[in-house]
């Protein structure tokens, strides 16, 4: 089974990140192969909404946004793991997912959705927020659920953990890190 991995925080060695590592160290420990992008230090143009993908369903920007088109045809399950910025999520990651804007138009306009993956798609959603308010994890919530069912993501669960600011607090949190793993090796069950 191939896992694709994406990080929204620019910050490395950040809350996101060391949540998204033990939900990779629990699909590695079950066997299977993970694809990690990483935006923030990838080349990612917003989308222009220039209509280039309407007729072809395919981006007419050449970038980095190859790798992630390949990655999401190819992958079974997708693990996405993100802190709340201004009460939705970081930029990077917003432009990546704004630019499946054509994996968009292939399913719904050109009536071409992604195959079924072999083990059927599935997703895992991981927020972090420093403030104590459920707003931000609700929007982060919608912009990955449009994100998950445009790639023909049909279920995902998600967890977030709030009150979580400075770099590395989640490993202070008493459940979180178990939380993912045990999460992370769900969604990878077959
Ligand atoms: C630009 C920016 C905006 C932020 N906005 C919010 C917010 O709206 N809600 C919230 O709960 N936390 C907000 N935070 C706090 C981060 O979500 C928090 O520090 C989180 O732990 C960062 O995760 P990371 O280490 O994975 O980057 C913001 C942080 C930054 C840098």
């Amino acid at each position: 089974m191939k896992v694709a991995a994406f990080l929204g925080s620019p910050r490395v060695g950040g809350n996101s990140e060391i949540l998204l590592k033990e939900a990779i160290r629990a699909v590695e420990d079950a066997g299977h192969k993970v694809t990690l992008m990483r935006p923030h230090a990838m080349d990612i143009s917003p989308c222009n909404n220039c209509g280039g993908c309407e007729e072809t369903g395919k981006c007419v920007i050449e970038d980095d946004m190859g790798l992630v088109y390949e990655a999401i045809y190819e992958s079974d399950r997708f693990i996405v793991a993100s802190p709340i910025f201004f009460f939705g999520l970081p930029s990077q990651i917003k432009a990546l997912i704004d630019r499946c804007q054509a994996i968009w138009c292939e399913k719904y306009l050109l009536k071409r959705p992604i195959p079924a993956a072999v083990y059927g798609r599935k997703g895992l959603l991981v927020m972090v927020g420093g403030m104590k308010k459920e707003e931000g994890f609700r929007s982060g919530e919608a912009t990955a659920k449009a994100f998950f069912r445009t790639i023909g993501v049909p279920t995902h669960e998600t967890l977030y953990f709030d009150g979580v600011d400075a770099k590395g607090a989640i490993r202070d949190h008493p459940t979180a890190l178990h939380n993912v793993y045990e999460a992370a090796k769900r969604l990878v069950a077959i």
